[in-house]
């Protein structure tokens, strides 16, 4: 567990400053959007300043079901470790741009099936690093890694991941929403192979990810005026094609039902809830993609 953390807010005329173990790196700039706390906005939270609200605005202007994408996306993820948890007896995870806490994080999830469970969330977000530290202070199976997850190296050396996880026994590795913020594919697959070669066989990657069909059709149409509106403030997200999205799994086997709407993502046999897919638009729907894959 992370020992030693204090909050320290120093309000400056734009910039609120939480130093985290005296690195400067770990600023809050409020003059700027930020992915995490835009997100946390579409979950309801409260932690976020006008610059953030501004851009939140604009995006409920051009698809105001993003709230409700932004709570399937958790309650996919709530569904994915489950089965992780469950079905594939994995008691170990690595969360990738774990983004802010919110309700059901991934430690409470897995450590919901098994109380041993350990998680490491990895986010280099200033304001994520304050509140994810602040978060585990009490839970000694989890840990926070302050890192940048297209540094595959860095991520797998920082000493919470080695000294919280076994790299000999199953790990669960997770990538929910993170990945299009990568602009350059290639980046991304050369980090995925640093980061899929490391997991023993038995591990599981669940990956969930901004989609462009690319076909044509009124979703791939509301998708590239999506990306294009908001490229000024987040020049890296790309919404990308199902094969695309499909080639970061590398050689692993997608699990049933393979790659599919976050909102059709369900274990094999599971009585899907009353699904809230169809009461959005549904060319909307298919913005946002899911999988989980098994490392034979
Ligand atoms: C849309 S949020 C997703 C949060 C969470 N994974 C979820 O699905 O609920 C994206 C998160 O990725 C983080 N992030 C983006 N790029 C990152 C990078 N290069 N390294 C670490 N974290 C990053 C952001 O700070 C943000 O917290």
């Amino acid at each position: 567990m992370i020992g030693g953390y204090r909050q320290l807010i120093e309000e400056g005329p734009r910039v609120t400053t939480v130093p985290a173990e005296g690195d400067a790196s770990h600023v809050i700039d409020v003059s700027k959007p930020s992915v995490a706390r835009v997100y946390d906005l579409a979950l309801g939270g409260k932690d976020n300043y006008e610059s953030d609200r501004v851009i939140y605005r604009q995006i409920m202007e051009i698809l105001p079901e993003v709230p409700e994408w932004a709570k399937e996306n958790r309650r996919w993820l709530q569904r994915a470790v489950q089965w992780m948890s469950r079905e594939q007896r994995i008691d170990q995870y690595l969360d990738l741009g774990a983004g802010l806490p919110t309700v059901q994080n991934t430690h409470q999830i897995a450590q919901g099936v098994n109380p041993m469970a350990k998680v490491v969330y990895v986010d280099n977000d200033p304001s994520v690093i304050a509140h994810g530290r602040a978060l585990l202070m009490d839970n000694e199976r989890t840990d926070f890694a302050a890192a940048d997850f297209t540094r595959p190296d860095e991520v797998l050396s920082d000493p919470a991941v080695k000294e919280t996880l076994d790299f000999n026994r199953p790990v669960g590795l997770i990538q929910a929403l993170v990945l299009h913020h990568i602009g350059d594919l290639d980046e991304v697959l050369a980090n995925q192979a640093e980061y899929l070669a490391k997991l023993p066989s038995g591990s599981c990657v669940a990956i969930s990810h901004a989609c462009n069909p690319r076909d044509g059709s009124e979703a791939a149409t509301l998708a590239a005026v999506f990306e294009d509106k908001f490229r000024p403030h987040f020049p890296s997200l790309r919404f990308r094609s199902p094969a695309e999205v499909t080639s970061m799994f590398g050689d692993f086997e997608l699990a049933e039902p393979g790659l599919v709407r976050l909102f059709d993502w369900y274990e094999p046999g599971a009585q899907p809830e009353e699904s809230p897919a169809e009461n959005y638009r549904a060319a909307a729907s298919q913005f946002l993609i899911c999988g989980v894959a098994r490392k034979p």
